[in-house]
């Protein structure tokens, strides 16, 4: 076999994405507060995702400061689409509000406070299926919102889980490997910026 990079670490760490200065900020900010984000690598795949696959109408589980929202936002800025992000802190639903105004991207959000469970339960009247979901809220709800997702996002949609290597994951993980509503991988990575670096990030297609 041909031989592999030295430090993989190091050398995957200097290919960040060009991110704007606010970004940064909100990840200086997040380091300093310990406040857990997805960080630029995962940020910029879930733009890619939600732009590759055309994605108009997404909800976010979990939205914190709204730097991953920022990020959806923007590929929403392309496909014409919009985010719902569902945030049970009301405070940190207020920071994420200034910064989606400071982003310009204030449009493209549509900033909900409340229990994600509680808010995926389909609505009365049936409201369109959704193309994308990404849950980044409490690992140990994500077991009970996978039902709940699979019933909102359409066929073909796309289901994004975020730390899928913490043991409150786990019932997840065993759900959804293997369920017939889902074609999916779980991948472990190496993840630049994220909280943590080294973490699970599960990718699932609605059947
Ligand atoms: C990991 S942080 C989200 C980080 C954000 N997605 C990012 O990468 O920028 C999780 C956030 O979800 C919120 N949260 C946790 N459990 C929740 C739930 N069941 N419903 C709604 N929000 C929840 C927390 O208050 C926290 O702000």
């Amino acid at each position: 076999m041909a031989p592999m990079v030295n430090d993989p670490h190091t050398y995957f760490g200097q290919w960040l994405p060009r991110r704007s200065a606010l970004l940064q900020e909100l990840e200086q900010e997040a380091q300093k507060e310990n406040i857990p984000i997805v960080g630029p690598v995962v940020g910029h795949l879930l733009y890619l995702l939600a732009r590759l696959s055309g994605a108009r109408r997404i909800l976010e589980l979990g939205t914190a400061t709204g730097y991953s929202t920022l990020f959806l936002a923007q590929a929403c800025r392309h496909t014409g689409g919009r985010v719902v992000t569902v945030e049970s802190s009301a405070a940190m639903a207020e920071r994420a509000r200034h910064n989606f105004q400071q982003a310009g991207l204030a449009e493209y959000v549509d900033l909900q406070v409340g229990e994600a469970l509680s808010w995926l339960q389909p609505a009365e009247g049936a409201s369109s299926p959704l193309d994308m979901v990404f849950m980044d809220i409490d690992k140990a709800a994500y077991a009970p919102a996978l039902p709940l997702c699979a019933q909102r996002l359409r066929s073909g949609g796309l289901l994004v889980a975020d730390n899928t290597g913490f043991q409150d994951a786990h019932a997840f993980n065993t759900l959804i490997h293997g369920h017939p509503d889902w074609e999916m991988v779980n991948l472990w990575m190496f993840l630049p910026g994220h909280s943590p670096e080294m973490d699970g990030l599960c990718m699932a297609l609605r059947v």
